[in-house]
């Protein structure tokens, strides 16, 4: 184990897996997403999906990779079959792919920060939309900051799960909080803040479509890093007397809380500029936030970086926990030189990466790149709806099953009893079996297939 490296303690799993959850999902995609299906009912509706079927899950994955200390593949192998290893191998690839878009989008954010801070993006009479719309097309600029950003991640994974990705995260995730709450505070002295709040706030059930349940379950598992196995192999390095319960509570609670204060921060900025619309979908923050940034007058520009630098780090130790995975496969089964697998499989993951960014208008021929659910999708949606939207609510889908139905001897349930003695017999430990032996597989099954047919099929059951 001990070359194998593992955290520090239990503060240390806690942090890493909080950076691995908190990112883009909760900054960049949340706040879009709660934009385009309808504000408050999303919302809750996400909401439910986090707590009821996501946080059972995540206690499964962790327990799973403690049980194993392995990889996804190499843990369903040691404590299920051959067929169950699929799943992981599922996890892994899902992982890779997640990774080649991720690391685009962190390459915007890395952008934006290099444009505001030191390339005066901020100036008056700049349309943020059209900015937006040349930047995500402009191939040099996109090749530029997203082999940076690909670059860092690859070092701190090189750098060692310890060293490298608990310290960062304890410093940098507060920062960035304290610039969200910031940001709160300033968008509701604004006209039009309150109309945002609403939005937000004030639920509208009759916005509720299938595709609001099925953006929501996905969205969950995204933002807690789940279904992939990226729990199982960040639990692969919890010690056996730390508690995953109380770890896994704590995380979901910092995830979402993250993303909340995201909505918050946005939705009245938002709602203040009426040249944007709450349903412009993937650019909403870069296009809201510059607008506000440049109201600001001369600190404009210094908030402005800053923000979007604390928004990289925050997308690094996602990036970090996303190399991990494969890394750790690729190391675990074919007994690899570890720093050479992170710079080959990251060098490998960026050239998977290139039709992703090529995607948002600089080829025509990934841009509109298939046919499906009724129009044109480029090559960027089409992986996000497969291995992002598809692929991780059945990974978590299936490591529920495993853990609740398969896993032998109460395999689960003893995993949880360490670090947690007490949990034995009580009432909460029945809850948790029940949520990941009933709720969580039943309601992921259902959503699961009703997203297939709609995503695929344009078939609306409701
Ligand atoms: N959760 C991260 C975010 O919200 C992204 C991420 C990191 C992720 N690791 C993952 C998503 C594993 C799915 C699976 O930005």
């Amino acid at each position: 184990m001990a070359s194998r490296g593992g955290f520090s303690n239990r503060l240390g799993f806690i942090a890493a897996a909080a950076g691995s959850a908190v990112g883009l999902g909760n900054i960049w995609k949340f706040p879009y997403e709660v934009g385009e299906n309808g504000g408050a009912a999303f919302l809750v509706i996400y909401l439910a999906c986090a707590f009821l079927i996501c946080l059972p899950i995540m206690l499964a994955e962790t327990a799973i990779g403690r049980n194993t200390r392995l990889n996804p593949f190499g843990a369903f192998n040691k404590i299920g079959n051959r067929r169950w290893g699929l799943v992981g191998l599922l996890g892994v690839l899902s992982g890779i792919m997640i990774l080649s878009f991720y690391n685009v989008v962190a390459g915007w954010a890395f952008g934006y920060f290099i444009q505001i801070g030191f390339g005066g993006l901020l100036s008056e009479g700049v349309n943020y939309g059209d900015y937006f719309g040349g930047f995500v097309s402009d191939i040099t600029d996109n090749l530029l900051y997203s082999i940076g950003f690909m670059i860092l991640t690859a070092l701190i994974v090189a750098g060692g799960v310890q060293k490298g990705i608990e310290r960062w995260t304890k410093i940098l995730m507060p920062l960035l909080v304290v610039m969200i709450v910031g940001l709160i505070s300033y968008g509701l002295t604004l006209d039009g803040a309150m109309d945002g709040l609403s939005f937000y706030l004030v639920p509208d059930f009759s916005e509720i479509t299938a595709n609001t349940f099925y953006t929501a379950l996905a969205q969950a598992f995204f933002s807690l890093s789940l279904g992939m196995g990226a729990l199982i192999t960040y639990g692969s390095y919890v010690g056996k007397d730390d508690s995953i319960v109380g770890a896994a509570a704590l995380i979901t609670v910092a995830d979402i809380s993250i993303a909340f204060l995201a909505g918050l921060m946005i939705f009245p900025l938002v709602f203040s500029q009426p040249s944007i619309e709450a349903n412009a979908g993937p650019g909403l923050v870069f296009v809201a936030l510059p607008g506000i940034f440049e109201t600001m007058g001369g600190i404009g520009p210094f908030i402005g970086a800053s923000f979007f630098l604390l928004l990289c780090f925050a997308a690094l130790t996602s990036t970090v926990s996303l190399l991990e995975v494969p890394v750790a496969f690729v190391t675990d089964q074919f007994k690899t030189n570890r720093k050479k697998t992170v710079y080959f499989v990251a060098t490998f993951i960026f050239f998977v990466g290139l039709p992703t960014m090529l995607s948002q208008g600089a080829s025509d021929f990934f841009t509109n790149f298939v046919y499906y659910g009724g129009e044109d999708k480029d090559f960027f949606t089409l992986i996000e709806n497969v291995f992002s939207d598809l692929a991780l609510p059945l990974g978590g889908f299936f490591i529920a099953i495993f853990a609740g139905w398969s896993w032998k001897n109460k395999g689960f349930q003893k995993e949880l009893y360490f670090g947690n003695a007490a949990l034995e017999g009580t009432f909460l430990e029945k809850m948790i079996l029940f949520m990941v032996r009933f709720v969580s597989p039943f309601v992921v099954g259902a959503i699961f297939i009703i997203s297939v047919l709609q995503i695929f099929f344009n078939i609306s059951l409701f």
